[in-house]
């Protein structure tokens, strides 16, 4: 049900259609090394989700993208896991009042995750602030929305509209992201932020895992910016 991309890493890939468009989504699970996970974009919960999460380990720090991805499940790892922690993203306390937050992402990582997974808010969008991770031990960056990674392997349908939004047959960045940058520098300096990471995996939150080069994908997936 998890697939193992690395030790300590694990990803959830399930279907997921947006205005009729099939684009899958990414749900991130990493073993610290206390054996706490950290959960990044839940999926929703089954009884054998439930158990395959224990198998891991202790669910812990439950966390979005944004305020836009990752958060639509989160009510369930309260209820299914006493450990949990849910964590806002910029803007998604108040968007989703009734969950009672124990903590909110922003720029740096929280001191019990620090050591495995890192972390940086993506700043200089009009709406959307997203905080994006990166797993040192297995050098691995996880995005949420900044970029898509949508293939061949995809429906006509999705194919074609990922053509229109500019980012078919590579990781990318949806052209309506790019339209709507208020603040490029400080987009550079996100960006800048993300590439000095050293990572060789990407896993986005729509889309197909890179397993090498990813740093050079996702630095070419923003040239639009410079
Ligand atoms: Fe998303």
């Amino acid at each position: 049900m998890f697939s193992e991309l690395a030790p300590d890493l694990f990803v959830l890939s399930e279907p997921l259609s947006f205005h009729g468009f099939e684009i899958g989504r990414n749900m991130v699970v990493v073993r610290l090394p206390d054996g706490d996970l950290f959960v990044n974009s839940p999926a929703g919960l089954t009884p054998d989700r439930v158990a395959a999460l224990n198998d891991l380990g202790t669910v812990r720090y439950v966390t979005p993208s944004s305020k836009l991805h990752g958060h639509l499940h989160m009510e369930e790892y309260e209820r299914a896991f006493p450990d949990a922690e849910l964590f806002a993203a910029p803007g998604l306390d108040r968007r989703r009042a009734d969950l009672a937050f124990d903590g909110l992402l922003g720029g740096s990582p929280d001191p019990r995750w620090a050591d495995s997974v890192d972390q940086t808010a993506f700043l200089g969008h009009r709406w959307l602030t997203e905080i994006e991770f990166f797993h040192r031990p297995t050098g691995t960056l996880i995005l949420g929305d900044v970029c898509y990674n949508l293939g061949p392997d995809a429906p006509l349908k999705t194919r074609l509209a990922a053509r229109l939004f500019g980012m078919f047959g590579g990781v990318s960045v949806p052209l309506d992201l790019r339209y709507t940058v208020k603040n490029e520098a400080a987009a550079r300096r996100s960006v800048e932020r993300i590439l000095a990471w050293d990572f060789e995996r990407v896993v986005v939150g729509h889309g197909r895992v890179v397993e090498r080069d990813a740093k050079r994908r996702v630095r070419e997936a923003f040239e639009w910016l410079y």
